[in-house]
């Protein structure tokens, strides 16, 4: 804090940093918390009124062309007949100030801008303080938010969560991009985070594996490529099931018995299996294991090109039966649920939750669903990690279930710990098999989209001979644009995989995000500047021009952005943002020159310093997007 302090004397702020003991600001992570402390000491001057409504006022214009904050009149909380003209009173009451100046307010904000002679001044050498960590808040993570040494708060994020001998499709895609960012999100803003994958390695089609192993297993195949082997077992045994299980969906349809039918051929076979890993028969587990141990091998190699470790891999197997017994236990004395037809089920209609409806905890078979292995984990993992907050990054197509599985756990009695549970989704993504040839495995995605940058990027025979290691480059890139077109949009939304677009250098795409790091990060090269150099540069050098405010103004929002994000779980949010700094970034090279200033040494110093601090920014947004930004290519 002295730091900062002293940097305020010599600008000449009157006064130290306010405090204010109700309010939460942070302004050795945030540079817009100290404007927004001196603006709410500033504006409790001039009005009657509480200084934290003051604070929260203090907003980010929606067009950020025309002020770095404004004070949102109506969020004052006071009564006042005319708020436009009252902005108006506040803003000529406004003491001058070296840090910033009031705009006449033209409606009911009142509009702030950061003095361009003082902003680079504060604002580089925090981010060159910070540099890597520029952004991030380990104070939101804290327990108790005015004392470091408290408690970090955890989060379990589990994400990913594919099912051993089935396809990783979109959806599993998807949520590996999205778990990934939220995990670093949250461990960037100083919570515990633990990664969670709980694979589908149990369940009826397992027991179908099994059965189709029984049958075309072969041993050398699985040597030679032990997930492909599963999958063509599982694709082949699944083919001759179908007829099986239509011929069951009909009668069901027509309200006949369908037990007739699955108590004979495949139905019977696979029921079969699958009860004896239940019972814990140990040659169905041996096998299970082999399955299982050779996956999450595989998984952990493919995970490792996209910079992505699990703290564990649990999944559906590795629910206990005795927790399992207890949810039913529980639900059973709760009256919540009941028997239907030999099975068990929970009728939410009868709970309050009518849109819920009903659904199966336990088949009649005797075997435990989806729903009843989730609860349990629920619980289990509670118990294991005492969590202030489970996140699951799974698809739309899931939200009734969990809305199901929360529900679940509230009417066992626990609603604060159904409180603590989320689930973030994601929409569907429109044609990826079809797009990309045959792609079953995380690793296809990953080689497929590298293929197609690495043949990109040979078409420019000159840039490609001067890249270093073509191969690898374009992996990284391939994997980037990948990954910023699914977190372009918001969450929710459906998007069509598109090889071409998303591989493209126009447009707000995944390589023209790598374009402009390497580019600034090129520039910077070629000033021959060092790390000191830029830091210790003569701020004061930089112009008064409007490339240089929009650029500064960007920088100073960066820490606001992130904390927005980790409200709204929202990639794009990041991702926004850092086009919109990548566009101004662009357009002012030409009148923001570095290398070789006309202007003169000085000025390229601390041009070059404006600018590394940009790259710093996007840099540190690319990461926390798990995206590994390359210097040059
Ligand atoms: N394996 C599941 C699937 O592929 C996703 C698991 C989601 N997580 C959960 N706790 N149910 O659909």
């Amino acid at each position: 804090n002295q730091g900062l302090e002293t940097l305020l004397q010599n600008l000449e702020v009157d006064g130290p940093l306010p405090v204010f003991p109700s309010i939460s600001s942070y302004p050795l992570e945030n540079p817009m918390d100290i404007y927004r402390l001196y603006l709410t000491h500033a504006t409790n001057q001039i009005i009657e009124c509480d200084s934290a409504n003051i604070y929260d006022s203090l907003q980010r214009p929606t067009n950020a062309s025309k002020c770095d904050l404004t004070l949102v009149v109506p969020r004052l909380g006071i009564r006042v007949k005319k708020p436009d003209e009252f902005a108006v009173e506040i803003a000529s009451k406004f003491p001058k100030s070296p840090l910033f100046t009031v705009i006449p307010p033209s409606g009911i904000w009142v509009p702030v801008s950061f003095s361009p002679k003082t902003l680079p001044l504060l604002l580089l050498p925090y981010v060159f303080d910070r540099e890597k960590t520029y952004g991030w808040n380990l104070s939101y993570g804290l327990k108790y938010e005015t004392n470091i040494s408290t408690p970090r708060k955890k989060v379990v994020v589990e994400f990913s969560s594919p099912n051993i001998a089935k396809e990783f499709h979109a959806g599993h895609l998807r949520s590996t991009i999205i778990g990934a960012f939220i995990s670093n999100l949250y461990e960037s803003m100083g919570w515990d985070v633990v990664k969670v994958n709980y694979l589908g390695d149990w369940g009826k089609q397992f027991g179908l594996l099994a059965v189709g192993w029984q049958r075309y297993g072969s041993e050398e195949l699985f040597k030679q490529d032990p997930l492909g082997h599963l999958l063509d077992i599982y694709a082949r045994i699944n083919r001759e099931f179908k007829p099986e299980q239509d011929a069951s969906r009909d009668a069901r349809d027509k309200g006949l018995d369908t037990e007739e039918i699955e108590s004979k051929g495949l139905y019977a076979e696979r029921n079969y299996f699958f009860k004896r890993m239940e019972n814990g028969d140990e040659e169905a587990l041996t096998l299970w294991r082999r399955f299982r141990d050779v996956s999450i091998e595989r998984y952990i190699s493919t995970y490792a090109r996209l910079n992505i470790t699990f703290d564990e891999y649990s999944g559906e197997s590795q629910v206990q039966s005795s927790t399992t017994e207890k949810v039913e236990r529980i639900l059973q004395e709760n009256g919540i649920c009941e028997e239907d037809n030999g099975s068990s089920i929970i009728n939410f209609k009868k709970h309050g939750a009518p849109k819920l409806a009903s659904t199966v905890i336990r088949n009649r078979t005797g075997t435990t669903t989806y729903l009843l292995r989730d609860v349990g984990a629920v619980l289990e993992r509670a118990e294991k990690y005492d969590f202030d907050k489970m996140i699951y990054v799974v698809s739309a197509e899931q939200d009734l279930y969990f809305q199901r599985l929360f529900k679940t756990v509230e009417l066992m009695g626990f609603p604060e710990l159904a409180s603590k549970l989320l689930h973030i989704n994601f929409g569907k993504v429109q044609g990826m098999s079809s797009r990309m040839g045959t792609v079953r495995l995380l690793s296809d995605i990953l080689n497929e989209s590298g293929k197609a940058m690495h043949e990109l990027m040979k078409a420019n025979e000159v840039k490609y001979a001067q890249v270093e290691n073509p191969k690898d480059i374009s992996d990284i890139i391939g994997i980037t644009a990948v990954m910023v077109q699914d977190m372009s949009g918001k969450r929710v939304h459906n998007y069509p995989f598109d090889m071409t677009r998303m591989t493209s250098f126009e447009g707000d795409t995944g390589p023209y995000l790598q374009y402009a790091h390497a580019r600034l990060s090129s520039i910077i090269r070629k000033t021959e500047l060092g790390r000191d150099d830029l830091a210790n540069a003569d701020f004061s050098y930089l112009e008064d021009n409007q490339h240089v405010t929009y650029l500064l103004r960007l920088i100073a929002q960066w820490p606001d952005v992130v904390a927005t994000a980790l409200k709204n779980h929202e990639p794009s949010t990041i991702l926004t943002y850092l086009f919109n700094l990548t566009h101004q970034i662009s357009s002012s090279y030409d009148i923001v020159k570095v290398v070789n200033a006309p202007e003169g040494p000085d000025v390229t110093r601390a041009r070059a310093s404006l600018f590394e601090a940009a790259r710093q920014v996007l840099n540190n947004g690319m990461r926390l997007l798990g995206i590994t930004p390359v210097d040059r290519y």
